[in-house]
């Protein structure tokens, strides 16, 4: 084994929606590879260019540079309607995809079943805000190996077997008054989307084992974040898949080996789409209005997405959960003239206790209530282009979170396009060729 080639890692640290497609929009470039290794149709990335907006949910995001190779690995569950949809939205922009993508045969196909479970249970009393996108119910079928692989497709001899394996559990639950396509239906459907898609079906592994072992850098894309993740997030408020560093080695196939750095990526404040504890939530005009100024409806599935301030405890777990050597802080000017901003330093546990610790217990978060430190807002930090131009307060500000998190901060973001933000330090830098 070889080491040495440079890999990053771009995770979440809040719940998601972070900014991290931005990120990796920006970072892309010097890398031969990007790879998305779990979540699904779930996950909404923003990228924008000159102005431009362009929303991705499974191509990963390194797409608009036509050097990456991109690649969808074993840990994903891919809806392949939407993937083809995406593929001719970025074909209409100019964007070849397919002659630079590989898809494992491993990955577990979300199938039109999985959709109507995950959306029938959300009118339930086990609701728990999903995007309806059928994610949780594809996991959970390919850990009661019940799934249905992308690879099944290259072997029609026992396509049906599989399909109908998952097809009659489904069923079964959802009873004969349900909107069920035939099984007969889906297959066929399913057929058909696969189909264009064929020749780009392979073993991801031994690729990015290789590319590893040449050298090539590679970049990995997380998607959700680490209080989504199904065993270290707010569970059972949380996604189906490991969105912390743990889902890529299981996600690739690749070992630890193969990871020189992770990234955390947190706003400068927080948000969480769907139901679960959030204790740094602003509610009213507030909380509306930086939904508002940031944009905060989700770009998966429209919702407006609930507003709070950075929360210490959340994202130094991120941290810690993720071994993350550098924190980029997004959406910083999205708190621009605000007289006042507040940081959440730990909880209050109901009994006078003080901790910098998540509750582990869904009973436990409604007992904590947050302890917050007020900060002097500033004036204008948008477009700002290096630390010195930044108002004395968002220095303060920033400052502060460096100094709780046991992680320096490499990146702040100032605006949404490309070219609004800085580089603090060579932690990023060093994984990017001069333009
Ligand atoms: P699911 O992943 O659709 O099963 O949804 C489970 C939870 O994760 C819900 O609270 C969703 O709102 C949340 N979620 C899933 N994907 C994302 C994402 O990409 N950004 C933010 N929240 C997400």
């Amino acid at each position: 084994m070889r080491s040495g080639s440079k890999n990053l890692v771009i995770l979440g640290m809040q719940w998601g929606d972070e900014g991290k497609g931005k990120i990796i929009d920006l970072l892309s470039r010097n890398f031969s590879y990007v790879v998305r290794f779990q979540g699904g149709n779930n996950a909404g990335h923003t990228i924008v260019v000159n102005g431009e907006t362009l929303a991705l949910h499974q191509v990963p995001s390194g797409t608009l540079h036509p050097k990456c190779f991109l690649v969808v690995a074993n840990g994903v569950v891919l809806n392949l309607e939407v993937f083809n949809q995406e593929i001719d939205r970025l074909k209409q922009r100019g964007v070849d995809v397919l002659s630079r993508l590989m898809l494992s045969e491993k990955a577990h196909v979300i199938l039109p079943h999985h959709i109507l479970l995950d959306q029938w249970r959300e009118g339930g009393a086990g609701r728990i805000g999903t995007t309806g996108r059928g994610i949780g119910p594809a996991y959970e079928m390919k850990s009661s190996r019940m799934g249905v692989r992308l690879g099944d497709f290259l072997h029609p001899e026992t396509l049906h077997t599989r399909m109908e394996l998952g097809y009659r559990e489904v069923a079964a639950r959802l009873g004969s008054q349900s909107a069920l396509p035939s099984l007969e239906e889906i297959i066929e459907r399913t057929q058909s989307w696969v189909a264009p898609l064929k020749r780009c079906i392979g073993n991801t592994q031994t690729l990015l084992y290789d590319a590893w072992e040449q050298k090539s850098p590679i970049l990995f894309e997380g998607a959700q974040a680490s209080l989504l993740d199904i065993d270290h997030g707010t569970y059972p408020y949380v996604t189906s898949s490991n969105c912390s560093v743990g889902g890529l080695l299981a996600g690739t196939g690749l070992s630890h080996h193969a990871i020189d750095m992770v990234c955390g990526v947190t706003k400068a404040y927080a948000t969480r789409v769907g139901d679960g504890p959030f204790p740094s939530e602003i509610d009213g005009s507030l909380g509306e209005t930086i939904r508002t100024r940031g944009k905060e409806f989700g770009t998966t599935t429209g919702r407006p997405r609930r507003c709070g301030w950075f929360d210490i405890p959340v994202v130094r777990h991120g941290v810690q959960i993720n071994g993350a050597g550098g924190l980029a802080i997004m959406k910083l000017d999205v708190l621009d003239g605000l007289e006042e901003i507040k940081i959440i330093l730990g909880y209050s546990d109901g009994s006078g206790g003080f901790t910098r610790h998540l509750p582990g217990h869904e009973s436990d978060w409604k007992e904590v209530s947050p302890i917050e430190k007020t900060f002097r807002g500033w004036g204008k930090t948008a477009a700002c282009k290096q630390w010195s131009d930044l108002p004395k307060e968002a220095q303060t500000y920033l400052k502060f979170i460096e100094d709780n998190m046991g992680c320096p901060i490499a990146y702040v973001s100032t605006g949404a396009d490309r070219r609004e933000g800085f580089f603090m330090s060579d932690i990023l830098s060093s994984f990017m060729e001069p333009s």
